[in-house]
């Protein structure tokens, strides 16, 4: 009897700069990280693939992320978000993570530790302890959009009409007013005077799949906001089956278990761009929402909008 020819399966990582990136003048950050992940490849596994094309996303500064993180409503925090989490177990998160430039790595760190989530100061000081707390500027680009948030903000009303979940909306943007968590008054912040997400996912030639996502978070926000970029099954997943990585409002990727729910649909047998494209319809239309994914054969990009993003390796589709 002849055996079965087994297929190896080809090497591949997808980035994106996140649901609001600029897909003509953006899309050359994305394939620095992929090709960063793809050269990981050639020595190591899925997961340093995509922590590698991850970080190059956090230093190029043009992305929310690292770098490029937007500034907090008081006008000077930065606070990150990151996971990794790859088909061998492998599980680490921070949230609210302040002054790292490369967050991906300090979560790639805690999946080493015996917890999978460290947020807020024991992050800050686990990254100290580690030694990946760098601390930076903002860029001039977070500067502007906070300069523009806080007109928007002054301008909505102040008294919103429900608990909305979207801070572009009038109702999201007078929460922040009437809710303000920061020290000193929204006055004070105001005279001092996004969402998206970057991510990969990888597939190795032993067909180990890994996700990574990072995030500065959304603007305008309260202090000590936290979405889908670093809670399990929201942002990211990764299994036998493949892998999914989310941008785009974290509130309602989050309350719809996104990544999850994509994977157990692949898992189940449904064709990935088939799965991710009946994510995107569980978002309430207009809600910005891309999508990257990979399988043992397939890789796509699904998103509402045209966003930045590249594949690097192996067959695409
Ligand atoms: N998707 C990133 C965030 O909403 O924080």
């Amino acid at each position: 009897m002849t055996k079965p020819i087994s297929i190896r399966p080809q090497p591949m990582v997808v980035t994106h700069g996140g649901s609001s990136s600029d897909p003509d003048t953006e899309r050359d950050g994305c394939e620095a990280g992929a090709r960063a992940g793809l050269r990981a490849l050639q020595g190591a596994d899925a997961l340093a693939a995509v922590v590698a094309a991850v970080s190059v996303l956090e230093a190029d500064g043009r992305y929310n992320a690292g770098r490029g993180a937007l500034l907090g409503m008081d006008g000077k925090t930065i606070s990150c978000d990151a996971s990794v989490m790859d088909s061998r177990g492998k599980l680490g998160a921070v949230a609210n993570l302040l002054e790292v430039m490369h967050p991906v790595q300090v979560a790639r760190r805690v999946a080493d530790t015996p917890h999978h989530l460290i947020v807020g100061e024991g992050a800050l000081q686990f990254a100290k302890k580690i030694g990946l707390h760098h601390t930076f500027e903002a860029t001039q680009k977070a500067i502007d959009q906070y300069k523009e948030e806080v007109q928007a903000i002054e301008r909505a009303p102040d008294q919103s009409s429900s608990d909305a979940q979207d801070t572009d909306s009038d109702d999201g943007k007078a929460a922040i007013k009437r809710f303000w968590n920061f020290s000193g008054s929204w006055q004070e912040a105001r005279d001092r005077s996004g969402h998206c997400t970057v991510g990969a996912v990888a597939r190795d030639a032993d067909g180990h799949f890994a996700a990574a996502v990072s995030t500065g978070g959304s603007m305008p926000a309260l202090l000590g906001r936290v979405a889908d970029s670093p809670l399990i099954g929201c942002g990211f997943y990764a299994g036998r089956a493949g892998a999914i990585a989310c941008t785009g409002i974290g509130e309602h990727i989050l309350r719809h278990n996104l990544a999850l729910r994509i994977y157990l649909w692949i898992e189940g047998g449904m064709a990935l761009r088939e799965a991710m494209e009946r994510g995107v319809e569980l978002l309430p239309e207009g809600v910005e929402i891309g999508l990257i994914g990979i399988t043992r054969d397939e890789a796509e990009v699904v998103a509402r909008k045209p966003m930045a993003h590249a594949l690097a390796g192996g067959l695409a589709r």
